[in-house]
């Protein structure tokens, strides 16, 4: 239970706000790379409470820059794409990518109006189907030499998904290990050899047991929390049989992305991005240590979730998420269809805009988010105070940075330690990419 002082503190990120401060220091993601192959690249993005506009100018170049042209406030998204940059519809001010203005076409010949016209800009890096953008002050940070970012890109996909609630409570659902033995349980196990793309699906390494039915059959896991340079390491134990443990190992990496297993094959690393303090898309990059991504397969089963423009969930709460109560009585634990972000939408979107922290009671299960919390409240503070918070990484540790294992596995119980990181170290020698790190 937080004080509301203390639930404003963590969960508003507009600028200014100590949280905002904090998100601005780290790259946040703002457009698939996806959006922008169309003719007309060019989209409007909010992001941390700020209206922007995202570009591919004629040479290839992204810019994001801010929205309400700054000659009389007209809405750049409209904008032309010309001459090195993105003319307003208007009166045909021209800016780079640099957010400069380059022409100002009604003005005199000689005019020097567009040398002082600059419009706020932000740094923007393609990473495996992701444009990242830096909305913070000075240098910003390195990336880290995680595996979704140095698997080639045959190796990857990546998408996205509106949420309709505060980016923290949707975070707070990757970080949450039990709650896949309820929000996601399944009365009766798909055949794993059909799951290809799909969460959960598969069998858990080194077993036959498929993961949806450890998980519905063993709802009380012991859980260990380790804090690491690069958040949280979470490991989540289930005792399956007198000798055997299930182990899974999932990851915070702070200060709004998870790292989590999805198959014997995929890991999902996920970031929940505050679209502003209402709303957050997720944005994952699916990685795969095995095979070749099947990007077209992983696409065609998400837009059955997701509507394009904006990639907004075509079930939630205008009509009731889906749920159907005999479905909920046979089929899945929510009665909300087969696909768990509708349950993560559900869960997540139906505690309100922004979960009002004053009322909830959280238990032992919960160790991760509180652990979590406290991290945040720190890092919050070392912004604010002008120090570098944790996961501002410079090129040095940035590249000492790798992995973080996900592992999904069945393994001796007196010493399951050892046991998933023998098979983070397997599976990384078995892949064709990921050997050595
Ligand atoms: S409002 Fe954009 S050029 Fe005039």
């Amino acid at each position: 239970m937080l004080s509301a002082a203390d639930n404003d503190l963590i969960t508003r990120i507009g600028p200014g706000t100590p949280a905002g401060t904090l998100m601005r220091r780290y790259w946040q993601p703002a457009a698939l790379v996806d959006e922008l192959k169309v003719n007309r690249p060019v989209k409007p993005v909010r992001l941390l409470g700020e209206d922007l506009v995202i570009f591919k100018d004629d040479k290839g170049r992204y810019g994001l820059i801010e929205r309400a042209c700054p000659h009389r406030g007209a809405d750049l998204a409209f904008g032309r794409l010309e001459d090195g940059g993105l003319r307003c519809s208007f009166h045909g001010w021209l800016f780079g990518v640099d957010g400069q203005c380059l022409e100002t076409p009604a003005e005199p010949d000689n005019s020097p109006l567009c040398v002082n016209i600059r419009q706020k800009s932000y740094p923007v890096v393609e990473k495996s189907g992701i444009l990242f953008a830096y909305l913070g002050p000075g240098e910003p940070p390195a990336l880290a030499n995680f595996d979704c970012f140095i698997a080639p890109d045959a190796y990857t996909f990546a998408f996205k998904g509106l949420i309709e609630c505060n980016w923290l409570q949707s975070l707070e659902v990757g970080i949450d290990p039990v709650h896949t033995s309820f929000l996601h349980r399944f009365f009766q196990d798909e055949d794993p050899a059909a799951g290809y793309g799909k969460m959960f699906r598969d069998r858990s390494a080194d077993s036959e047991m498929p993961m949806t039915r450890i998980m519905r059959e063993h709802t009380r896991p012991r859980i260990e929390v380790e804090q690491t340079a690069f958040g949280m390491s979470v490991a989540t134990l289930r005792q399956v049989s007198e000798r055997n443990m299930h182990v899974r190992v999932t990851n915070l990496l702070f200060p709004n992305a998870f790292c989590i297993p999805m198959s014997n094959e995929m890991t999902i690393t996920q970031w929940h991005v505050p679209v502003d303090d209402t709303q957050n898309y997720w944005y994952a990059i699916f990685t795969s240590f095995g095979a070749p991504v099947d990007k077209d397969e992983m696409r065609r089963q998400r837009l059955e979730t997701y509507e394009l423009p904006n990639y907004t969930p075509r079930k939630n709460k205008r009509n009731e998420y889906g749920f159907d109560p005999h479905q909920q009585q046979d089929f899945t634990y929510t009665g909300m269809g087969a696909d768990i972000n509708v349950h993560a939408q559900w869960a997540t979107a139906s505690m309100g805009a922004i979960q009002d922290r004053t009322k909830e009671h959280l238990g032992s299960s919960d160790k991760a988010i509180n652990i979590y919390r406290r991290i945040l409240r720190t890092a919050i503070a070392q912004a604010r105070g002008g120090e570098r918070p944790l996961m501002t990484l410079d090129a040095g540790a940035a590249a000492a940075m790798t992995g973080p294992p996900a592992i999904d596995g069945i393994g001796p119980a007196e010493s399951w330690q050892a046991y998933w990181q023998t098979a983070d170290a397997r599976r990384r020698q078995a892949s064709s990419w990921a050997a050595g790190h």
